[in-house]
């Protein structure tokens, strides 16, 4: 495995891969075999593994909504009766082996199976923005972080040039570097960050930003604590508590008011918007192995029930094929987690 130097800005990003010309189609999306072919150059290639997000653990919970949710959005999600949800906890980044004790990304992905067939599947992030706001922009972010092959490192004159042209990639980063490593994967907060709008039965639309928060709080550990819990203690730990004690979230909706921008992930709705508690999910068992429901699924994030629809944010749609490209190739190469 070539080595890698990554700026920490980089590194939560990539916690997802020259381009060739020809990789940005005229509708502005990145063709996504070119795309995913640069998760690989920049992040590694980890067979059997998803590009992004390759240590995680599997688990099932249920979702119970509430009648707050039931007056903003017709989804049967928010029926109020427990839904199924299949979880998948993550590290970001493409490296399967990346250690749980350090500054990091953590995400949680989650599928809900609705009465009627129908699906709702996203991926979380543990910040509040992302490190880009479209895909071309993720592409060359990626490409810009690209090793070179001799040296295994990547050029610190291209780093500093394209982040001083677009400098709204570094907030993901700055914001996870400025948290604590989590004590958990079920004590940290995981946010959508790309807008959703939400439609009632009247047909009237709210748009927002939503944020899954644990109801025991968010917990990090000391620099020291980190370290002597050593690389590998995040799946035994959630297994630990969860069958110790309730492990569960709040699905908050941060509200959209008019003027706000709901179609950019580097940019948070302001502070002090209004939340709605849209449910809770908790999490019931956690998978003993690598295996599992998530082994062979992919988590995207335009799958969605009716009463949801997507924003104008041109992520949601760009994540869909490369997401099918990950799934592929780790499928064929024998999918490991
Ligand atoms: C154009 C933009 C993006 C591209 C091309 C991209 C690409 C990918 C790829 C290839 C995977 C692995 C999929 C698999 O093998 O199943 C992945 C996983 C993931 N991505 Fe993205 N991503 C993008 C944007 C985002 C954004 C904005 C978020 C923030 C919410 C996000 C969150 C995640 C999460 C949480 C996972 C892990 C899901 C799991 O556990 O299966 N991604 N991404």
């Amino acid at each position: 495995m070539m080595k890698r130097s990554l700026s920490s800005a980089a590194a939560g990003l990539l916690a997802f891969g020259a381009l060739a010309p020809g990789a940005m189609a005229s509708d502005g999306q990145v063709d996504p075999v070119a795309f995913v072919d640069q998760f690989e150059a920049t992040a590694g290639k980890y067979e059997g593994f998803r590009r992004s997000g390759a240590k995680g653990i599997c688990a099932v919970g249920e979702f119970v909504g509430t009648p707050e949710a039931r007056a903003l959005s017709v989804a049967s999600a928010f029926s109020g009766e427990p839904v199924p949800v299949i979880v998948r906890f993550s590290v970001g980044g493409a490296n399967p082996k990346a250690a749980d004790n350090v500054r990091g990304q953590r995400n949680m992905a989650l599928q809900f199976d609705l009465p009627g067939r129908e699906r709702w599947q996203m991926g979380n992030i543990s910040s509040p923005v992302f490190g880009a706001s479209s895909p071309q922009q993720l592409f060359d972010l990626l490409a810009s972080r690209q090793p070179d092959p001799e040296t295994g490192l990547a050029d610190p004159e291209r780093i500093r040039a394209f982040n001083e042209a677009n400098p709204e990639v570094l907030l993901q980063g700055a914001y996870i570097a400025a948290q604590p490593v989590p004590a958990s994967y079920a004590s940290v907060n995981y946010w959508g960050v790309n807008g959703y709008g939400f439609v009632n039965a009247e047909g009237a639309v709210q748009y927002g930003k939503w944020v899954f928060e644990p109801s025991g709080g968010v917990q990090g550990l000391t620099d020291e604590e980190a370290k002597a819990k050593g690389p590998d203690f995040l799946f035994d730990e959630l297994r630990q508590r969860v069958a110790e004690q309730t492990v569960a979230f709040d699905f908050n909706l941060e509200l959209a008011e008019p003027g706000d921008k709901v179609d950019n992930a580097t940019v948070p709705l302001p502070e002090g918007r209004d939340k709605v508690t849209l449910g809770t999910l908790t999490i019931t068992s956690v998978a003993e192995d690598a295996g599992g429901a998530c082994l062979t699924l992919t988590f995207n994030p335009m799958i969605m029930p009716e009463g949801v629809k997507p924003s104008a944010d041109p992520m949601l749609a760009a994540r869909a094929a490369p997401y099918a490209i990950s799934l592929s190739r780790r499928l064929t190469e024998g999918a490991k987690q």
